[in-house]
């Protein structure tokens, strides 16, 4: 079979198209063939880890860097995410069988650049919405993920006021969009290219952070969700209600410091920093909100596995909108 296979880290040049040896399923596997895989965030760090941003704190870095391989890349092909159709299962496999339309997350493990994949079944994977092809299901998985359960830390009220900052990218597209579904009044801060398609998300107010500073506007929000950590709490406190939260999806050493100090003091206005949890149910419930037309899956340009580099430039530009698409 065809995978995007890289040795070493580096530009996107380093993707090169190689025949590698199709997987067997295990007992508890299931076989899939790959029909779409999106380039995120984490393709981006794990194809060129010696030079990316460590956007986690600097205390992670050793171990995250001897986990991806120090001087080489431990994982040679890439893609966390897919939608594609099962074309085997192993023998002990019961929630999915040949021809099912599944789509997943397969988080740091990667390997959707490939044709085929094996999947465990009680792994992040779950039949993908009827509705959608394969191309844009794909593109749900890591907003789903990351959206709902980092939302679900911050345990949104119907009503609430809610600032998503960097409200177009992968996470926000969709954080946008769930907060809505909560019941939350939404403002999206996002570049001045981006308003009209975040307002498009249902965002009922949009801030360009090329022209305006949302912690000078006056505004108080109950929730505000950063999804880069570009901004600080000591500069948004007076943006955040008393009983406000600053949810951070990215943060460094000093954020996880006001995490603890805002816990321990009592504080009423609180910070979180945390990790998504990779669960199938996050699939299943996004699926749901797809099916019934409530959250829309957002592809913005889509490339053939041949030009992977080429998805891969684009994405690293920092401005995409929503998703970003290999097809295979
Ligand atoms: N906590 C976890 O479990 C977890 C897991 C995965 C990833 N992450 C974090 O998620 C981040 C990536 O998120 P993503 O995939 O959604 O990124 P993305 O798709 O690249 O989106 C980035 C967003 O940030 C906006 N932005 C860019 N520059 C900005 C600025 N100077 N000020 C405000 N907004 C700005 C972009 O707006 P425009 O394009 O409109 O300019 C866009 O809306 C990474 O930093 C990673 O550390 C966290």
């Amino acid at each position: 079979m065809k995978a995007i296979v890289f040795t070493e880290y580096g530009t996107p040049d380093v993707l090169k198209i190689k025949e590698v040896a199709k997987p067997t399923p295990k007992e508890n596997e299931i076989l899939v063939k790959v029909h779409a895989t999106p380039v995120n965030y984490g393709d981006l760090t794990a194809r060129n880890f010696a030079n990316s941003q460590f956007n986690m704190p600097a205390l992670l870095f050793l171990p995250a860097r001897m986990a991806f391989g120090w001087n080489k890349p431990k994982i040679n092909i890439l893609g966390s995410e897919l939608a594609g159709e099962v074309e085997s299962v192993g023998k002990d496999v019961t929630k999915f069988k040949a021809g099912d339309q599944v789509f997943a997350y397969l988080g740091m493990n990667m390997g959707a650049n490939a044709e085929y994949i094996c999947l465990p079944e009680s792994g992040t994977v779950a039949l993908k919405p009827s509705n959608l092809s394969c191309e844009e299901a794909s593109t749900l998985p890591y907003g789903a993920i990351m959206a709902t359960s980092l939302l679900a830390k911050a345990n949104l009220q119907r009503g609430q006021k809610v600032l998503i900052n960097g409200a177009s990218g992968g996470i926000g597209s969709m954080a946008v969009q769930l907060a809505k579904h909560f019941g939350a009044e939404v403002t999206g801060v996002c570049g001045t290219p981006r308003l009209e398609f975040v307002k498009s998300l249902g965002a009922d107010k949009v801030i360009d952070y090329t022209k305006e500073d949302f912690t000078q506007n006056g505004e108080t929000y109950d929730l505000i969700f950063d999804i880069l950590g570009r901004s600080s709490f000591a500069k948004l406190k007076r943006s955040l209600k008393p009983n406000g939260i600053y949810l951070l999806a990215s943060f460094k050493m000093k954020a996880l410091l006001q995490m603890l100090w805002t816990s321990l003091t009592g504080s009423k206005q609180k910070v979180i920093c945390a990790f998504a949890n990779e669960t199938a149910e996050n699939l299943v419930f996004v699926k749901k909100l797809v099916e019934e037309g409530k959250v829309k899956a957002i592809v913005d340009k889509s490339f053939p596995m041949e030009q992977a580099a080429a998805a891969h430039r684009y994405v690293e530009t920092g401005h995409k909108r929503g998703n970003v698409v290999i097809t295979l």
